[in-house]
């Protein structure tokens, strides 16, 4: 019995011995609890006992033993919080403390193109218009004089969401910024110039393509405004944007269903490391009668032209950045480089 009780004492003893280490605290456990353990050869020499004895001492000796187990287990614990409350301790931060200094934001490449290229349109006498990125199957596409059968209409170039707008037609993000030519028009009186910039997105990815990506259009209508006002217009602001006059402009016919005739603009740089190569930026073209009538105007009366420009292809040509995804991956170190 009181050896009993000093094999516990002293197993307690050890216990608290084994400070911060967990293997003192594993070996200290083998000395009572381990095969060869203390309380465990004990167990061994009950087999000698007559029956009455065997069980009286059995249950003494189990006794010690889950005493020296619980008095393991609190030791155990209390050397995980210590070591808690020591890791705690270490990694503490003082949230009174001032910062280290403020890091300054940037805005992103593709972001400053479309602020210059408001900035450029708007000191030409441009207003510069906003609207939405779900849009109704007829600005996107009927009002644009698209047909029924055009392959963008489908579900595997469209994103379309659920829900339909009041024909029951499927809404869906708009494709390009081109309703937005609809929507100013049927809401403004001519003469109508404005440029409306703003998200898009297609079914698309790769080096070259996002499935969200920003486009900017324009537009100007009124009784007398021609391919030579778009030429002038257009000039202009590629100058302006990538800051030099040295550099040309070509118009390629092309084909758009809300133009007729429609062209695509290519630019060529005088210098630098583009030097010489044609690179096409923009779709654009006169606007269509039936365009101009769905904008509840009279086509016999009034006439102009539109564009529609992708921000990012304007800002891979300003820098020389060579794949699009770069804008999107949100690498620091790619981004401070225009800050
Ligand atoms: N919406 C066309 C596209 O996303 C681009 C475009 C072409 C816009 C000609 C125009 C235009 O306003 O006249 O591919």
């Amino acid at each position: 019995m009181d050896s009993l009780e000093q094999l516990v004492a002293s197993a307690v003893q050890d216990f608290d011995a084994a400070k911060d280490d967990a293997a003192a605290l594993e070996n200290a456990k083998a000395k009572y609890l381990g095969k060869t353990g203390q309380i465990t050869e004990l167990m061994k020499g009950l087999g000698k006992l007559d029956p009455d004895a065997k069980k009286a001492q059995g249950a003494l000796i189990n006794a010690a033993k889950q005493q020296i187990e619980a008095a393991l287990t609190a030791r155990r614990d209390a050397l995980a919080e210590a070591q808690l409350q020591a890791r705690l301790n270490a990694e503490a931060i003082d949230v009174s403390l001032p910062g280290r200094g403020r890091a300054g934001g940037g805005i992103h490449p593709v972001m400053r193109t479309w602020e210059r290229v408001e900035e450029i349109f708007r000191s030409i006498g441009f207003d510069v218009a906003d609207g939405p990125e779900i849009e109704t199957d007829w600005t996107n596409f009927t009002a644009l004089n698209s047909p029924e059968n055009h392959p963008a209409r489908s579900m595997q170039d469209t994103f379309y969401i659920e829900g339909n707008d009041s024909q029951g037609k499927p809404l869906l993000l708009r494709t390009h910024t081109s309703p937005m030519q609809v929507r100013y028009a049927r809401s403004h009186t001519p003469p109508i110039k404005v440029i409306a910039p703003g998200r898009t997105y297609r079914v698309d990815s790769d080096a070259t393509h996002s499935p969200m990506f920003h486009q900017v259009e324009g537009l100007w209508i009124a009784e007398n405004i021609s391919f030579a006002d778009l030429k002038g217009v257009y000039l202009n602001f590629v100058k302006a944007f990538f800051e030099t006059d040295d550099l040309q402009v070509r118009f390629r016919p092309s084909y758009f269903p809300f133009t007729e005739p429609s062209a695509e603009i290519d630019i060529a740089f005088g210098s630098g490391p583009l030097k010489g190569r044609w690179l096409e930026v923009s779709g654009s073209g006169q606007v269509h009668p039936n365009v101009v009538r769905n904008f509840g105007l009279d086509p016999e009366k009034f006439i102009g032209f539109a564009f529609g420009s992708g921000l990012e292809r304007l800002t891979m040509l300003r820098y020389g950045i060579n794949d699009l995804r770069l804008f999107y991956e949100g690498d620091l170190r790619f981004l401070k480089q225009f800050n």
